[in-house]
């Protein structure tokens, strides 16, 4: 287990995001997904990523309804100021007053009572961050949220909050291609007692191999990413095939070595894959049971970098 604020939970979570938003254009699956989040807990995940904005407001809707019976053993994880306006186009509130009512609008989704985990999912560059922040310190003092988090933060920006209110949690980008904020959040964070929650640590589904020749229908985020473009692809899938050979030579799969080499970069750190599928699932709680050793490490820091912008 690792620790997020006073929470203990499992180092690897559950991104649901993908259940309603972004990878599901031609329509979700709730009941489906009700059963993937059902057999996760069985599986020993206490973890669970959310935010208003994934549907919009459908995914928290759908994670309420799937935790309800087993409150006490899920430690619910969500975000508020991004907001999409219309299909495709999101933009940020961090106003003080928006992020009170988001967050009691989330409560009433989620159907519950406190929100284990509430994090700024994005900056507005209109509003002075410490000003959005002391809504969350407030929020925490009337006992609304339990833990506080930043996403998508620099080390200066996460240095100033921390100052004035502490923070438990960044929840930004981290995987064996996105190694951003490894030398500076991540470390900094370790040092100071501020957990990392690390996104998209499939990158989004193509570190598992899965997507050789895949094409992207319409409305599916990845069907417009600078990584996932034919020519980005084509050299990004260098990276799968080292990553594959690691794992033939450890008897996994790449995806569980991607997962194990997110949780080796540190006890404060946790993952929150994402899927729709009972098998992946499956596999991907199997990444638990993953040892990298020190060349195996080593091998997987020295990747060749992806082609094409994350975003
Ligand atoms: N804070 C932020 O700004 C932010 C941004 C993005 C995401 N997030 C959070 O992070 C979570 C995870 O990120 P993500 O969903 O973007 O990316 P991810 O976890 O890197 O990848 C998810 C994709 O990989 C596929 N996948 C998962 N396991 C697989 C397996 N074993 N084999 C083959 N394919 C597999 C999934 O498809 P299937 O459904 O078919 O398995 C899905 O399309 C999200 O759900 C969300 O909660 C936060």
């Amino acid at each position: 287990m690792r620790t997020i604020g006073d929470l203990e939970v499992s180092p690897l979570g559950l991104g649901c995001m993908g259940m309603s938003w972004l990878y599901t254009p031609s329509g979700r699956d709730d009941q489906a997904s009700i059963k993937v989040i059902d057999r996760a807990i069985d599986l020993g995940i206490t973890l669970f990523d959310t935010a208003d904005v994934y549907g919009p407001f459908t995914n928290e809707e759908l994670l309420g309804k799937a935790i309800r019976r087993r409150r006490d053993e899920v430690v619910i994880s969500s975000k508020c100021g991004a907001i999409e306006v219309e299909p495709g186009t999101v933009i940020r509130n961090g106003r003080p007053e928006y992020i009170k009512q988001a967050c009691n609008a989330a409560l009433s989704r989620l159907g519950v009572e406190v929100i284990d985990i509430y994090q700024l999912h994005r900056l507005d560059p209109d509003v002075p961050l410490l000003e959005t922040w002391g809504a969350f310190a407030e929020l925490q003092s009337e006992g609304k949220v339990k833990a506080i988090g930043l996403s998508e933060v620099s080390l200066d920006q996460l240095q100033a909050c921390n100052e004035q209110h502490h923070v438990d949690v960044v929840q930004s980008e981290l995987s064996l291609w996105t190694r951003d904020h490894l030398d500076t959040v991540l470390a900094w964070g370790g040092e100071n007692d501020v957990a990392f929650m690390a996104y998209s640590p499939l990158g989004r589904g193509f570190l598992t191999g899965a997507y050789k020749q895949a094409t992207f229908e319409a409305g599916d985020f990845r069907a417009s990413n600078p990584r996932f473009t034919e020519e980005a692809a084509a050299h990004n899938q260098a990276i799968v095939d080292s990553v594959t050979s690691i794992a033939d030579w450890l008897e996994c799969t790449p995806g569980q070595v991607a997962l194990a080499w997110v949780l080796a970069t540190g006890p404060h750190v946790v993952a929150i894959p994402g899927t729709r599928a009972m098998n992946h699932l499956i596999e991907n709680v199997g990444a638990l049971s993953v040892n990298l050793s020190a060349t195996d490490m080593s091998a997987l820091n020295n990747l060749p970098a992806p082609m094409g912008a994350r975003y």
